[in-house]
């Protein structure tokens, strides 16, 4: 049976910086609040009109370039993200014209911040039963344009950024390499405790022209509770399903939310912060961009070798969460 490797990775930013203080055209909000509570200097905000699959093309190009692929290697792309460009079709189809393809496959998840991590999954159980040899992971986000901007927006509004990173996941026959295990989860009681719920199917609410439309959502320290216990269970059950000790791990890539419930799960197994990737201070939370973003930046770093063993973990909107454990 065939395992997947991730073969190439790749990034994209805009190139517009929001730093904390500029939040405050919009927010009562500051510099002070929003770094002690979540970690975040700055964000990248696109600068309209933009496309969430034009971010994810970029970061597409790049990633295939490093694992030395066109567009027409590809089996199958899958496109995680909350942001889509239109209500329906997903993302995925348009990345795939985009990328010149006739009639590649394309697959939209909608998981959230737990996007790329069920998308790894997804190609993983794919690759392994010798369906498809190549496929084209994407987590790209939008969020600047659903921020509220009104003054109740600010818990909200203050936490997301823009970006997109994509991963090129290949079949190898090398024994004990590449994707170990994935463990998926999720529980809807939750789903109202972050969300946005309109535009929605379950009303004939119309949105007016030049209304926002959109009510973000999020029970921030509800959300913050889970996310420490329901990623420290998910690491847990990658380091049992592996028989590793959290020690032996070479490096922890989490969701980027809040460098505070980073810095929980690390305490909680008694591990080090430089054991965990983080770059939340530049990007904010690019839902199910933030993970192929860290592994991008970590790679650049040197951070990642070849033989390293790497858990990936999120939690997010849904409830969702998983992990994944790695054997780069
Ligand atoms: N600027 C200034 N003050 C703000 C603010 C902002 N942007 N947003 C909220 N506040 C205020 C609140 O109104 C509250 O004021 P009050 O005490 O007068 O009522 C005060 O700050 C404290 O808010 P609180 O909710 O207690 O802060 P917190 O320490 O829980 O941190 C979050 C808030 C959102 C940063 C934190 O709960 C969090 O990160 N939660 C998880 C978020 C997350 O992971 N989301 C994505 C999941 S994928």
């Amino acid at each position: 049976m065939p395992a997947a490797r991730i073969t190439g990775l790749g990034m994209y930013v805009p190139p517009r910086v929001v730093k904390n203080d500029e939040l405050r055209r919009w927010f009562d909000t500051s510099d002070e609040w929003i770094y002690t509570r979540s970690g975040i200097q700055e964000r990248r905000w696109v600068e309209e009109p933009a496309s969430t699959a034009e971010l994810g093309y970029y970061a597409a190009q790049s990633a295939l370039a490093q694992a030395d692929k066109s567009p027409q290697d590809l089996d199958l792309i899958i496109f995680a993200t909350l942001s889509p460009d239109m209500y329906f079709p997903g993302s995925g189809v348009l990345l795939q014209h985009k990328l010149g393809l006739e009639t590649t496959p394309a697959l939209d998840i909608r998981q959230q911040c737990s996007g790329f991590i069920y998308g790894l999954s997804v190609a993983n159980q794919f690759i392994r039963t010798g369906m498809y040899r190549t496929i084209l992971l994407l987590g790209a986000e939008i969020q600047s344009t659903w921020i509220d901007y009104s003054p109740e927006g600010r818990t909200v509004g203050v936490l997301f950024g823009d970006g997109a990173g994509a991963a090129v996941i290949e079949a190898t026959d090398s024994p004990g390499v590449g994707i170990l295990s994935t463990h998926l989860y999720s529980q809807g009681a939750y789903a109202r405790e972050l969300c946005v719920a309109e535009p929605s199917s379950a009303t004939r609410q119309h949105i007016l022209p030049g209304s926002h439309g959109m009510r973000p959502y999020m029970n921030g320290k509800e959300v913050f509770r889970h996310a420490v216990q329901r990623m420290g269970e998910a690491i847990q059950a990658a380091l049992s399903a592996q028989g590793w000790t959290a020690q032996e791990v070479n490096l922890y890539v989490l969701h980027q939310a809040n460098i505070r419930i980073v810095q929980a799960v690390a305490e909680f197994f008694g591990l080090p912060m430089e054991r965990f990737y983080n770059n939340i201070h530049k990007y904010g939370n690019t839902t199910a961009a933030s993970i192929p973003i860290c592994l991008t930046e970590a790679a650049q770093e040197g951070r990642l070798q070849r033989g390293h063993k790497v858990i990936l973990a999120a939690f997010g909107s849904g409830f969702t969460w998983g992990s994944a454990a790695l054997v780069w």
